[in-house]
């Protein structure tokens, strides 16, 4: 998916005038809250509006494949950060203030997390209705929702380099083609800082291997590639080797990785009915940190 570029001014001009607002000189804008005009609101009021403004008119020219499965994404979809053990496993690794989430998604639970420890989030997605779901549910001044596509993203948008402590990914980079997992890892390694610390959960390969052939999951797989067919069409998953390459490839270095097991009942319960599995089978996803040293 490519993003179509929408005029920023355009719409924010139009939303202005929705709602009410005014403009402070041209094409200079303000929180409401330092206008003299006619309406006073604050940030918290003013900043999700135009975001979930912003998300939607993107949405209704951009967004193609998460529109179907956005809403109600925890029924459709398995979300490690559905879980509060595994989330609690993930945001302890994180290192320093400035966390960049990519693939953010629609759920709110690890935003939440990061910023309730006091961090601040640059949450990114390429679908507009992901975050525009997610913008729904909750904003903080701490937490910046950005729509972009992670593949080429952070320099086409002219972040700065260097600039983020940690970088997640949660079962965000499965890209249908190989090289994006390359691309989108060395655009992690560009946002982070010297001694900055990636942190990403992959579905492990194998596991659905076993599930195909032992337990009788639904799965489409294409083995040349490891490569699973799932939500939105053919996605690169993992092995710990796979990982290994790819990481070292965008540069990183003191790789480790650990495997979690997705095993208790309701997950369980959730799996096996989303994929038709016989049996009592746990997937397994790896947790793998990477540095930039
Ligand atoms: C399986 S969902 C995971 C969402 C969330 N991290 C979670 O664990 O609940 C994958 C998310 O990654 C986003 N995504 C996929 N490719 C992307 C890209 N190239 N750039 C940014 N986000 C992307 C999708 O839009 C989707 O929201």
């Amino acid at each position: 998916m490519k993003l179509k570029e929408l005029d920023q001014r355009e719409l924010r001009e139009e939303f202005m005038r929705q709602e009410g607002l005014c403009m402070v000189s041209h094409g200079v804008y303000a929180p409401p809250d330092v206008f003299d005009g006619r309406t006073r609101i604050s940030e918290y009021e003013w900043m999700p509006r135009w975001l979930e403004y912003n998300f939607r008119k993107h949405a209704d020219v951009n967004d193609d494949v998460w529109k179907e499965v956005s809403e109600n994404f925890h029924e459709k979809v398995y979300s490690l950060t559905s879980y509060p053990w595994h989330l609690k496993r993930i945001v302890k690794q994180v290192k320093g203030e400035k966390v960049l989430n990519i693939g953010t998604g629609s759920s709110p639970n690890l935003n939440l997390a990061l910023i309730a420890r006091g961090k601040t989030v640059w949450a990114v997605d390429i679908s507009p209705t992901m975050l525009l779901q997610a913008v729904k549910t909750y904003w903080h001044h701490n937490l910046r929702y950005q729509l972009l596509d992670a593949r080429t993203g952070f320099r086409d948008h002219h972040y700065v380099p260097d600039q983020v402590d940690t970088v997640l990914a949660v079962n965000s980079i499965l890209p249908e083609r190989r090289e994006d997992v390359d691309h989108m890892l060395s655009e992690a390694y560009y946002m982070l800082r010297e001694g900055g610390r990636f942190i990403g959960i992959f579905p492990e390969y194998h596991c659905h291997m076993e599930a195909r052939d032992r337990f009788g999951a639904r799965l489409q797989i294409d083995e040349t590639n490891l490569r699973i067919y799932d939500t939105v069409g053919w996605q690169c998953v993992q092995t710990r080797k796979t990982i290994e390459r790819h990481l070292t490839a965008a540069g990183f270095s003191n790789l480790r990785s650990e495997e979690i097991q997705l095993n208790t009942e309701p997950e369980k319960e959730m799996l096996g009915e989303l994929y038709g599995i016989k049996g009592d089978f746990s997937f397994v996803e790896l947790l793998v940190i990477a540095d930039k040293t």
